[in-house]
């Protein structure tokens, strides 16, 4: 049997054992499973440990301070393991890496740094890296020149595009890559580059291969998911277009897509393929971010808040029964309380199912931090996520209430990692998803081996804010 010391010792083999932590969004998520699979078909065995492991990659996210925080600290741990363990590799990926480039280097611990737009590159930096020629930097250096034509990354996408490691039968699919939005606060447009939509045939075969494999639900990703736009001879390709061509494949039942941007381009045709095609979840992700319309300008979002609660009218006039998400960042430098009166307000028309709320963390580069200065103290910036967010959960359990007595269709996720004994849930308690993004946790009695990644209908008894509890019918 092999021991880690044994593993360790063989490190110059082709075969490293790797720890793989993910940070942030589903675009990363997205990454680590292609890098995974790709990782994986080069021979190596992933582990959970750092202590069984030859290679520790670390996906990073960039959009707040505290999630590189995180991973600085990770850094901090790693470097005590190197101190006995020296052959150790980390590898720092994704948006901290191109974010900081070589100054990664100043902590001790760190190997490799490579950017979101190498991760093709990643086995054979590995590969270096365990003979014997370390700390290598792979990032874009010009990165809002990136240009992904042909590039080595969409051939890497096709070719590991893959089911998500966490929920059987579900896959992302990247639709498109990078941001053009330039909001005032963010990062994203700084770390992974301009917009770009990738081809519609590309996508398609790669969906057609994940039905071919069993998954059965897909989710779209994009920052601007909306934004999806392909010119090809004559014909532009929106996202309704996506929609409808994907709708048509055997074996996919649900197709989701995420993140919306408040715009009205494509908007009407979007809501009616929601409306139309059977497969496509009436479910949209739309931040909002404020409903000041001076906070609004100031984070160069180029829309009101009338206009924003207009884009929802529409959308509840073409699919009346849709669930609606939103994201909030309070504290922006110079919101007073009549601007955060606004936000509440908003939520408070827009009823979303529910909402994401975050305090402004200034982020090195962007035009916020260059320009504004952060003004609002955490603890104020505290208080109102708090206010926020118990605004969100009364509007939550309104709508939540609305589902007990009724039957809805679940894909189920698999085991809850919360006990719900608080709610007089027996054990064991799965987690299940409804087309509307709700979260399930029901009691399946015997029957619940081999429902991961299953649909299933589930009669709803009782809820929580967040939660729907129910037995499976
Ligand atoms: N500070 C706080 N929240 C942020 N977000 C993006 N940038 C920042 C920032 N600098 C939030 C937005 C976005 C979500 C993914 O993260 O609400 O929609
Ligand atoms: Fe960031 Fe704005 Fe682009 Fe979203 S749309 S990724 S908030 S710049």
């Amino acid at each position: 049997m092999e021991t880690p010391n044994s593993k360790r010792n063989n490190v110059t083999s082709k075969h490293p054992t790797i720890l793989l932590r993910t940070f942030g969004c589903q675009m990363n998520k997205l990454d680590s499973a292609i890098i995974e699979v790709s990782l994986q078909e080069a021979g190596c065995q992933f582990v959970d440990n750092a202590k069984d492991a030859d290679v520790v990659l670390l996906n990073t996210c960039s959009v707040r301070d505290h999630a590189e925080q995180r991973v600085m600290s990770h850094l901090g741990n790693l470097k005590h393991i190197k101190e006995s363990r020296p052959d150790l590799v980390v590898a720092v990926v994704g948006c901290m890496a191109q974010r900081l480039g070589g100054e990664l280097f100043k902590q001790s611990a760190v190997d490799i740094v490579c950017g979101p737009a190498q991760i093709a590159e990643i086995p054979r930096l590995i590969n270096e890296a365990f003979q014997g020629k370390k700390k290598a930097t792979l990032v874009t250096e010009k990165i809002r020149q990136l240009s992904l034509d042909g590039q080595s990354l969409e051939r890497f996408e096709t070719e590991y595009g893959i089911e998500d490691g966490e929920i059987p039968g579900q896959a992302y699919v990247r639709a498109m890559h990078g941001c053009d939005k330039f909001c005032s606060y963010c990062v994203v447009p700084y770390v992974r580059g301009p917009e770009t939509s990738r081809p519609p045939d590309a996508i398609i075969e790669q969906v057609k291969k994940l039905a071919d494999n069993g998954v059965k639900q897909v989710t779209l990703l994009g920052q601007r998911i909306n934004a999806y736009e392909y010119k090809a001879g004559d014909k532009t390709y929106c996202l309704a277009d996506l929609l409808s061509r994907i709708n048509n494949l055997d074996g996919i039942e649900w197709i989701r897509f995420v993140t919306s941007y408040p715009s009205a381009k494509y908007f009407d045709c979007i809501l009616e393929a929601m409306a139309n095609l059977p497969k496509v979840c009436r479910y949209l992700h739309i931040p909002a971010q404020s409903g000041s319309d001076g906070v609004l300008k100031a984070m160069n979002r180029g829309y009101t808040s009338a206009e924003y609660l207009g884009l929802l009218e529409m959308a509840r006039r073409i699919v009346p029964d849709i669930a609606i998400a939103g994201d909030f960042i309070v504290g922006f430098p110079g919101e007073t309380d009549d601007d955060f009166a606004q936000t509440v307000d908003l939520v408070k028309k827009a009823r979303y199912k529910n909402s994401f709320i975050f305090k402004y963390s200034p982020r090195p580069g962007t035009i916020a931090d260059k320009r504004l200065e952060d003004t609002i103290p955490l603890e104020v910036k505290k208080q109102r996520n708090y206010e926020l967010l118990k605004i969100q959960e009364e509007i939550s359990s309104e709508l939540a209430r609305e589902f007990i007595g009724k039957t809805v269709k679940v894909l189920v996720e698999g085991p809850s990692k919360k006990s719900h004994h608080d709610q007089g849930m027996a054990l064991p308690q799965l987690v299940a998803r409804t087309a509307g993004d709700w979260i399930v946790v029901f009691n399946p009695a015997q029957r619940w081996a081999g429902l991961a990644g299953q649909f299933a209908n589930v009669k709803i008894t009782r809820i929580s804010p967040l939660t729907l509890f129910g037995e499976l019918v």
